[in-house]
């Protein structure tokens, strides 16, 4: 179980318990959460679960793959150094705390 906090582009915090194995994108979905779609279902394949990791979580998170890495080029507005896909991110006891900003829109 972790604590993810998802903050909407206006500055909204959503606090919300995930269970472990379940991924970033499915807490989000889970709470019925704005700003993450995830029109594939969490099959890395259209960009639409896109948020940025806060600052202090990159270098904490497990890398990209490349098919998420290419698969950021779609997404709105990506930071090359803190976008991510949250379908892409699994829920474990080691993101205990994570904070997730969710960008202007998905495309
Ligand atoms: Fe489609 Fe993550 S849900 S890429």
């Amino acid at each position: 179980m972790a604590t993810i906090t998802y903050v909407e582009h206006g500055g909204i915090a959503h606090v919300v318990e995930v269970e472990n194995g379940l991924t970033v994108m499915e807490g989000a979905r889970d709470n019925n959460l704005p700003g993450i779609d995830a029109d594939c279902g969490g099959a890395c394949a259209c960009s639409t679960c896109h948020v940025y990791v806060d600052a202090a979580w990159v270098e904490k998170l497990p890398g990209k793959d490349d098919m998420e890495e290419d698969m950021l080029d779609f997404a709105y507005e990506p930071d090359p150094a803190r976008s991510r896909l949250t379908c892409q991110i699994k829920v474990s006891d080691a993101i205990d705390g994570l904070v997730v900003h969710l960008p202007e829109k998905q495309i």
